[in-house]
């Protein structure tokens, strides 16, 4: 595991038990569009609450599956959704960039201020575009950089667990994207502000599979 995976561990191990901490970039999920009886995966799902959301969402026959590689809060997400009586989700421990799901098995993938934590971007996005079925679509939140961060952030672990460190310009994200077999992404929202006292943006980004 790299420095960054360790930091990143650790602050979210820590942050896990405060069951409805606010850890997201955006609100990605009323642009989903789900419909009942579609499958969902959440990249980097966290305590697990847009999961459960979305189980409902997508109702008895549909499912809602999130994924993190922290054990500490798919621990935690599993404890809400027992408590949530949620039957139709589930929570699998395991990296973004290796995905432990089939191809073509999902509808929907959302993520949600994760993605900035990957070292390799473009490895995430071709497995949301193997893992969704043709014409399925992603609606991902994430942080970006407004120009390129200067070397002592890309190189500190503990800035990439804080959701900047990892962030890159837009259009070295949309080359990552695009890479990945996606041909057109729509941007639903951008709040631009200073991290740390650098300029990134806050996006809201929808794209399909062809
Ligand atoms: C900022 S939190 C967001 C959680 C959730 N999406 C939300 O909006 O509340 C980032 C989450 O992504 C997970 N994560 C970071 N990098 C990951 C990776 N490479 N693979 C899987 N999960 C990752 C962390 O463990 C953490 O739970």
């Amino acid at each position: 595991m790299s420095q960054i995976q360790v930091k990143i561990q650790e602050r979210y191990g820590k942050e896990a038990p405060n069951a409805t901490a606010c850890l997201s970039c955006g609100n990605n999920l009323p642009h989903a569009g789900l419909q009942p009886g579609e499958v969902l995966l959440d990249l980097g799902s966290g305590q697990g609450l847009e999961v459960l959301n979305a189980a409902r969402l997508v109702g008895p026959t549909g499912f809602a599956y999130g994924v993190d590689m922290t054990p500490a809060m798919v621990e935690q997400a599993e404890a809400n959704r027992r408590e949530q009586g949620v039957s139709n989700a589930e929570f699998r421990l395991g990296e973004i960039e290796d995905l432990p799901f089939a191809s073509s098995s999902v509808d929907v993938v959302i993520s949600n201020c994760v993605i900035n934590h990957a070292q390799d971007k473009g490895r995430v996005y071709s497995e949301i575009h193997r893992v969704l079925k043709p014409g399925g679509r992603f609606v991902v939140s994430d942080v970006i950089a407004k120009e390129a961060l200067p070397d002592e952030v890309t190189s500190d672990p503990v800035a990439w667990s804080l959701c900047y460190g990892g962030a890159i310009p837009e259009d070295q994200y949309l080359d990552a994207i695009s890479g990945a077999g996606f041909r057109r992404v729509e941007f639903l929202s951008r709040h631009e502000y200073l991290k740390y006292g650098y300029p990134v943006a806050s996006i809201t980004i929808l794209g399909r599979k062809d």
